[in-house]
């Protein structure tokens, strides 16, 4: 990642030879939530490998291609699948789709994952508006050198989570009687899920939800002055005195059970973004 701004531009460079558009929204699609990808009316689709220098997804539950289409009224580009510390990538590696994202035009991320519950009042199939996340992978995508004209050396995160948008979706929530849960998001490495001991201590940190992705995206999209709204569907609930067994096929089970009702929501708050 020597050429972090030449790669972006080879990136870019090659999707413009498909599309002169810049959609102003960007999308991330998290685990089991490519149902979602069906809300895109994709005017093209390209596979992750085709693009200069993105990564491969590695995990089966998540499918690898850059989708552009219409969400909800709006231009908008999706990831369908998305890059994890866990695979093995760096945090410079799973976040370069954000910053190829930025490239193209967009002013605004929504992010989604899939999250095990760490606070006793949610449940299995909850959406959950994320409202500040704790980086627990022990890593930044930010960690270097860093180059000024993509944003400063010490990024503020207040309000990393776009009050705005957090207070358009609570409205459209109501509006259409979608219930949404509201929480911290634990990012942590994975691929392990959480001990009883894990699990307990995240709550106690103050931590709502747990999962393996999303914050290194959402410090690059701050980073770059791109806001963001993100979401989580609780798909296993890490409760330490009430553990079950668990695997990432119940987890992708439950995922893909909330989807479409992730999907309307979304759809519905990208209708009445300004
Ligand atoms: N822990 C970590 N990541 C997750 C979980 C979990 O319980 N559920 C879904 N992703």
């Amino acid at each position: 990642m020597e050429n972090l701004k030449q790669m972006i531009d080879e990136a870019v460079g090659f999707i413009r030879t498909k599309t002169k558009d810049s959609p102003k929204l960007g999308i991330i699609l998290g685990t089991g939530l490519g149902g979602l990808a069906k809300a895109v009316k994709r005017e093209f689709e390209i596979p992750y490998d085709q693009i200069p220098h993105f990564p491969v997804s590695t995990v089966e539950s998540h499918a690898g291609k850059l989708l552009i289409g219409m969400v909800g009224g709006k231009r908008v580009v999706a990831m369908e699948g998305r890059f994890h510390l866990y695979e093995g990538y760096t945090l410079k590696q799973v976040t370069f789709p954000v910053r190829v994202m930025k490239a193209l035009g967009i002013e605004t991320l929504i992010v989604s994952n899939a999250a095990g519950g760490l606070n006793p009042q949610f449940n299995k199939g909850d959406i959950v508006l994320m409202t500040d996340h704790i980086n627990f992978q022990g890593d930044n995508p930010l960690i270097g050198k860093n180059d000024d004209t993509m944003g400063p050396r010490f990024p503020d995160m207040f309000n990393a989570y776009d009050m705005d948008l957090r207070n358009l979706a609570i409205q459209v929530s109501i509006d259409e009687k979608i219930p949404i849960q509201k929480g911290v998001y634990v990012g942590v490495t994975g691929p392990t899920l959480e001990t009883a001991a894990e699990y307990r201590m995240m709550r106690i940190l103050g931590g709502d939800l747990v999962g393996m992705s999303t914050v290194p995206e959402v410090i690059v999209a701050r980073h770059q002055g791109t806001k963001v709204l993100g979401f989580s569907v609780v798909t296993d609930m890490g409760l330490p005195d009430a553990l079950e067994a668990c695997s990432h096929q119940k987890i992708v089970a439950v995922a893909e059970i909330a989807g479409p009702k992730l999907s309307r929501l979304i759809e519905k708050i990208v209708e009445r973004m300004s």
